[in-house]
């Protein structure tokens, strides 16, 4: 059969700005794509094109999942975003692969989103359904489980900027999910006062956010890393790049996404260059603010 494209489809990643973890039990979460790295899937209609370097497996349960012959078709997959590290690459590949097959049409995100949700319970279990929703919608979204996911309309010039730093220890989700779910159980009064504050603070940022404040932005993210660190889900690498950040002069820092390793966010002054503070601390890689990355994102 000779080799034809059947489509081709594009996602970003997502940094979660607030509210990981307690999104799971019901807070509300706020999120933003991560638009200068990105997943992009080519579907070819011939079994033996394959241009993947790992986890074809995994990719061959995505399209059987979708109703697809893995072996009519082939998949070339490239991504500028690291793998692994809570920045949403998963959520950007199931994105991007049912855009590809052209399973829904592109504007119909309610649509893309829910296929690229049955992907994610392949990999995570139990996903909230937040690292989809962004990934699809490719704008800053709030998120409340269960309900329909509201996208925020703030232009991507008017985020401020989000430092990156990549701790470079490889971290599970599932597990980090399971770990909170622990801690919930072992102590439940507990756990409902974090979930309170983590309620209070993602709005408190969703406010700050839509108004460009920084400082009160920054305080919320400072404060949900606390409570993150109280769950158990924060680590040393992780809590070093975060205290690097704020010493920088930075407006606020927390780990972003499952945490135990992963990557952490930063809200910084705009003019302000976080990567030397954050490599000093360790940090195996930076994420420079959009426009400003000018490391890989041209996937
Ligand atoms: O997949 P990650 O590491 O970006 O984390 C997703 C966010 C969690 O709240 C930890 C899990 C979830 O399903 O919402």
């Amino acid at each position: 059969m000779s080799a034809s494209v059947r489509g081709v489809g594009r996602a970003p990643g997502k940094l979660i700005l607030l509210g990981e973890h307690f999104v799971v039990h019901g807070a509300p979460a706020l999120a933003v794509p991560l638009l200068s790295r990105s997943v992009r899937v080519e579907v070819i209609r011939a079994p033996d094109a394959w241009r993947v370097t790992r986890g074809r497996e995994h990719l061959e349960r995505m399209l059987t999942t979708l109703g697809e012959d893995p072996t009519a078709l082939s998949l070339a997959v490239e991504s500028t975003l690291p793998l692994g590290a809570g920045l949403g690459s998963s959520a950007a590949l199931a994105v991007a692969l049912v855009r590809a097959l052209r399973l829904a049409e592109p504007a119909d995100h309610e649509g893309v989103r829910a296929l690229a949700h049955s992907l994610e319970r392949l990999a995570h279990g139990n996903p909230s359904g937040i690292d989809d929703t962004v990934c699809t919608y490719a704008r800053p979204v709030w998120f409340v489980r269960g309900s329909r996911p509201e996208p925020l309309d703030i232009p991507a010039a008017r985020l401020p900027p989000l430092w990156v730093g990549v701790t470079g220890v490889g971290a599970s989700t599932r597990e980090a999910v399971a770990g909170v779910q622990r801690f919930k159980d072992a102590d439940p009064a507990r756990f409902e006062g974090l979930l309170g504050r983590a309620r209070e603070l993602a709005a408190a940022g969703r406010a700050a956010l839509v108004a460009g404040e920084r400082d009160a932005l920054g305080a919320a993210m400072n404060a949900n890393h606390a409570l993150l660190q109280r769950v158990g889900v924060s680590c040393g690498p992780l809590d070093r790049l975060v205290e690097a950040a704020r010493e920088a002069g930075a407006e606020g820092a927390k780990l972003t996404g499952g945490g135990l390793g992963g990557a952490m966010v930063a809200v910084a002054p705009p003019g302000l260059d976080l990567e030397p503070a954050l490599q000093a601390a360790g940090a195996a890689r930076v994420l420079p603010p959009a426009g400003t990355d000018t490391t890989g994102g041209a996937a």
